[in-house]
């Protein structure tokens, strides 16, 4: 059991073994034996696995701070920051307020005809791959690359470079590979800084081009710096792309091993919605995110010292037995679904509307796009922090 001295024993490792080979079933260990649990690994953190805890600690900023780390393992904070998840109230509302200008709801619902085309063009490319054919980097990532394109205003020759970067940055991160992923953080950070100077040069319609408007917005009667631009665009280069990636590659997946449920939702579109929200749940691809207590606490029992990196574990809280009936059966009409996919408090995903619509796209073009499919091929399964699929190949 966790932590009632203060040299807490190791409850579990997100890397070990069996948290590997089933992540739900570690979860679902710790929730009952050790729901504040300690892991060793890199210098020592807590988990919290409850709903509760985990929306409590979410909102409770004050206590825990997003503002010195969001990740574990984290590499020394250099570079950009990525805005507006590094700071917590009220400096965070600064610069969510200037980022909510392109994610209203009328915004966000009008990009889905532009959305639609790009999902069939990339659709048509991947039907042409041999069969099976690998759908996670051969239609998810280049529509989640070419949706963040859409949103900020790339040209296609910006997104190309930017697809290249990402691509290379995901396969070092995934592989484990983390000095070349850091030297390739350093280049996502060019890149933002550079497309900041270019339209500071060269400002184009503020309406549609994300840095042009960000440059242009007055926010609690002060403007955006060149940097702070550049760390708001920085986050979404990456953060807007690895996690939807993983996600449709998953319900691809899911699909796949499910023809009944592919007739299901094939024969009632209108029940995809629901399918979509517990998906979410059961695959929740950014499976934690992380914070710094700014001084001791203590939650179930377990204390937690100053200073101490805490995991908000999603995908454990939407397991949770206290809040989901039955958490561990797949449910597609499941309801309610209070899932924590996206997070909750302050930095609640600014970007889940989009994701959803993302991930209607990809489901109405999985399902009314081709027949039914299985699986035929190396499944690669995404690592902590992450959840989900990461490489799926399709036979249809
Ligand atoms: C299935 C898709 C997605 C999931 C599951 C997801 C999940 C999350 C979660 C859990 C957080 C909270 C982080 C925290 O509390 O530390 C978050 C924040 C964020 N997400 Fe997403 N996300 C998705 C897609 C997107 C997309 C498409 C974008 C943008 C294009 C985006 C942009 C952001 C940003 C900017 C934040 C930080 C917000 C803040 O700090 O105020 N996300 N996301």
């Amino acid at each position: 059991m966790a932590a009632k001295s203060d040299l807490p024993v190791s409850d579990w490792s997100p890397i070990s073994p069996e948290a590997k080979a089933d992540p739900r079933a570690e979860h679902a260990r710790l929730r009952a034996q050790c729901p504040v649990a300690h892991s060793s690994e890199w210098g020592g953190f807590y988990t919290l696995t409850k709903y509760e805890d985990v929306a409590q600690a979410s909102r409770d900023y004050e206590t825990f701070t997003a503002t010195k780390q969001t990740v574990i393992p984290t590499s020394p904070r250099k570079g950009l920051a990525r805005l507006p998840l590094q700071k917590d109230p009220p400096e965070h509302t600064y610069y969510r307020q200037g980022m909510n200008l392109f994610f209203k709801e009328n915004k966000i619902r009008a990009m889905e005809p532009a959305l639609r085309d790009l999902a069939t063009g990339l659709w048509r490319d991947w039907q042409k791959q041999g069969n099976p054919a690998e759908y996670s980097d051969g239609f998810a990532a280049r529509f989640s690359q070419g949706t963040i394109c859409l949103l900020v205003g790339l040209d296609l020759s910006e997104g190309d470079e930017l697809g290249r970067l990402s691509h290379e940055y995901v396969h070092a991160v995934q592989s484990e590979n983390l000095s070349f992923a850091g030297g390739h953080s350093n280049l996502i950070d060019q890149f933002a800084i550079d497309l900041v100077a270019d339209r500071r040069a060269n400002p184009r319609d503020p309406e549609t081009d994300m840095v042009t408007g960000l440059a242009a917005a007055e926010i609690q009667g002060r403007k955006y710096d060149d940097t702070e631009i550049a760390g708001m665009i920085r986050l979404l280069l990456i953060g807007g792309h690895t996690v939807p990636k993983n996600f449709l590659s998953s319900m691809a997946w899911h699909l796949a091993g499910d023809v009944d449920l592919q007739a299901d939702l094939r024969a009632r579109p209108e029940a995809r919605k629901a399918a979509i929200e517990e998906f979410l749940r059961y695959y929740s691809p950014n499976q934690a995110l992380v914070r710094r207590t700014t001084r001791a606490t203590e939650m179930r029992g377990t204390k937690i010292p100053q200073d101490c990196p805490v995991a908000l574990n999603f995908l454990s809280a939407n397991f949770d037995e206290d809040v989901f009936e039955n958490p561990q059966a797949f449910d597609p009409a499941r309801s309610p679904n209070r899932h924590l996919a996206f997070g909750i408090g302050p930095h609640i995903c600014i970007g889940m509307s989009l994701a959803r619509m993302q991930a209607r796209i990809a489901l109405d073009l999985m399902l009314d796009g081709m027949g039914p499919f299985t699986l035929d091929g190396p499944v690669q399964w995404a690592g902590w922090t992450e959840f989900g699929v990461a490489e799926v190949w399709l036979r249809r």
